[in-house]
């Protein structure tokens, strides 16, 4: 046992306007208690962080951006930096399969970021995942090795504490199809992922590390995921943005964890 705490981060992806997200906030935290052995993140978009900012209950959510560039500053057009992003989110959510697949971005793109996220004291979740097409051709070991290796080539044993990854298949995230990964068929996935840093870090480092699970969770569903063994977590995405739901994901780990999960 390990005194980690269990991070469910919710992606709002490119959804809710300012009042629309501090109405989501508001319900969020009339509905979620402050629980110790429990973080909670919030990851809005990009315009919205800074209000959110001012109105959260530090001791109850943290923010995430979803993304972010890896240069700290410079004639980028449209861009953001980890850099002006310091001071507002702990964490920044770096190379989820939207980004991958829709904006092109490539290994070496979120090695960048991770290193970007961490050169600037934001810790990067970083997601990694196979899709479909990799799934059936029993490719995923190789996929999650590729990513996860490049992604920390220029991570050092200090900073490899602060990494979190989420295990997302691109399958099982709703806008690729959404199809349910059972949990039994993933355990050996994260066995594997936590192998990967042991032997790029270490023992100990492949202890620390937190690794989530991420792929339509849901307030019915989460408990599965976060029963696996060393699943520190859940990325969620579409159930993120109804209160109710994610409350209830909230809810459902407070109640697993005073049970006594081991
Ligand atoms: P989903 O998204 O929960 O809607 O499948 C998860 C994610 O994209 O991180």
């Amino acid at each position: 046992m390990t005194n980690k705490r269990t991070l469910i981060v919710a992606n709002w992806k490119m959804n809710l306007n300012t009042s629309q997200a501090s109405i989501l906030l508001h319900r969020l935290h009339e509905r979620i208690r402050i629980h110790r052995d429990i973080e909670v993140v919030l990851a809005p978009s990009m315009l919205v962080l800074q209000p959110l900012s001012v109105q959260i209950d530090r001791r109850k959510f943290r923010l995430a951006a979803q993304n972010a560039h890896h240069k700290d500053e410079g004639a980028y057009t449209g861009e953001v930096s980890f850099t002006m992003l310091q001071d507002l989110v702990h964490y920044a959510i770096v190379g989820h399969s939207e980004r991958r697949i829709y904006f092109n971005e490539s290994l070496e793109d979120t090695r960048d970021k991770v290193a970007a996220a961490l050169r600037n004291d934001i810790t990067p979740i970083l997601c990694v995942g196979e899709t479909e097409v990799e799934h059936k051709n029993k490719e995923t070991r190789q996929v999650l090795h590729d990513q996860i290796v490049t992604a920390l080539s220029n991570v050092s044993s200090s900073e490899i504490k602060d990494i979190v990854i989420a295990y997302e298949p691109v399958w099982a995230i709703s806008t690729f199809g959404g199809k349910l990964a059972k949990p039994s068929d993933i355990e050996p996935i994260f066995e594997y992922i936590r192998m990967q840093i042991r032997e790029l870090y270490g023992p100990k480092a492949a202890k620390v590390v937190r690794v989530l699970y991420g792929g339509s969770v849901d307030d019915q569903i989460a408990r599965g995921y976060l029963e696996i063994e060393g699943c520190d977590g859940v990325l969620v995405g579409g159930a993120s943005l109804n209160y109710h739901k994610f409350a209830g994901i909230v809810d459902s780990t407070y109640k697993m964890l005073n049970e006594g999960k081991s």
